[in-house]
């Protein structure tokens, strides 16, 4: 039977949704384990494994801000359908002159309902901050983007979390990632999914060789279990980090299309690796496992 998989009410370059079964797959929690979420983005994978405990961060305030408001009811299912249909029907008249209005108003304001309606609005969903923390995603160009069916289905996913933040201890923090990493325990998880390197301009979003190095000293010198989505290769070069940088680790590999993204590279298919300081078979030996859904095409060492 074919998994569904709850897409979060925010967007995100690089969401993990069609990775979201394999990573469920192959984490290893309990009851009484802490999900730690490092770079959370849209939030879809730790929404998915439903861990009862979890810390879920980012370095970027609006999107913890906007998580916030849900956990504390500020923000609820029936006050985004109002909001999106009073703005969706002020873009519908103004068009392009009124999404640079509200990306205005959120530069000045910060208000997450206007992050949400930008997010849901701008060329491809992304999210990217110029060097004043700006958010500068220019308009998607569809005035008619908050269709009734549309808004429906954004405030069904808030809706849908709303109701899974009543029933789950999860906690959103505004943190850098080394300071989430410090918090988790032993029996603890810790899924990390940072910017891939290269990748995308985002101020809130660059990630060097430096990152990447503190990134795997912070997670080694934990004592938590930890999974780390990052790619392995492209049709023009393999990551030399996998090998550098995280050798030792045990890696999963699995193909995984790209399709946001202006730059021609961004799209071509990706060989996504999830990286874990435990191993996922048990046997280390085994070099391909044939999941019901997808194909892991290499189970491997990363040596
Ligand atoms: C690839 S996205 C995560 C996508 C997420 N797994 C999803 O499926 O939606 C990377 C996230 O890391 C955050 N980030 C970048 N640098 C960070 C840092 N130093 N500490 C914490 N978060 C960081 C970015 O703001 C971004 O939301």
């Amino acid at each position: 039977m074919k998994e569904t998989t709850f897409v979060p009410p925010i967007k995100i370059q690089g969401i993990k949704t069609k990775l979201v079964p394999q990573i469920k797959r192959n984490v290893i929690i309990n009851k009484d384990t802490v999900w730690y979420e490092p770079f959370m983005g849209s939030g879809v994978v730790g929404f998915n494994v439903m861990p009862q405990n979890a810390v879920f961060a980012d370095i970027n305030p609006h999107i913890i801000a906007f998580y916030n408001q849900i956990n504390n009811g500020t923000i609820s299912a029936g006050i985004v359908r109002q909001f999106l249909e009073q703005e969706g029907k002020k873009l519908e008249e103004g068009d392009d002159k009124y999404y640079y209005e509200v990306r205005e108003r959120f530069n000045a304001h910060h208000n997450p309902l206007d992050f949400l309606f930008l997010n849901r609005s701008c060329f491809n969903g992304m999210i990217r901050f110029n060097k004043n923390y700006e958010f500068n995603v220019p308009y998607g160009h569809k005035p008619y983007r908050f269709s009734k069916a549309y808004i429906t289905k954004i405030v069904n996913q808030v809706y849908h979390l709303e109701n899974l933040l009543k029933t789950h201890s999860w906690t959103f923090l505004c943190q850098p990632f080394e300071d989430t990493i410090k918090m988790a325990q032993k029996n603890d998880f810790i899924y990390c999914d940072p910017p891939y390197i290269g990748r995308h301009v985002d101020y809130y979003d660059s990630w060097d060789e430096k990152s990447e190095i503190a990134l795997h000293d912070a997670l080694t010198n934990s004592k938590a279990k930890f999974m780390l989505s990052t790619w392995h290769h492209n049709k023009y070069r393999v990551n030399k980090y996998i090998d550098d940088v995280w050798d030792g680790c045990f890696a999963v590999t699995q193909e995984h299309f790209y399709h946001v993204g202006a730059k021609e590279e961004n799209r071509n298919p990706v060989v996504e690796a999830l990286l874990t300081n435990y191993s996922i078979t048990g046997n280390k030996d085994e070099v391909s496992i044939v999941n019901e859904q997808l194909t892991f095409d290499t189970i491997f060492s990363a040596t």
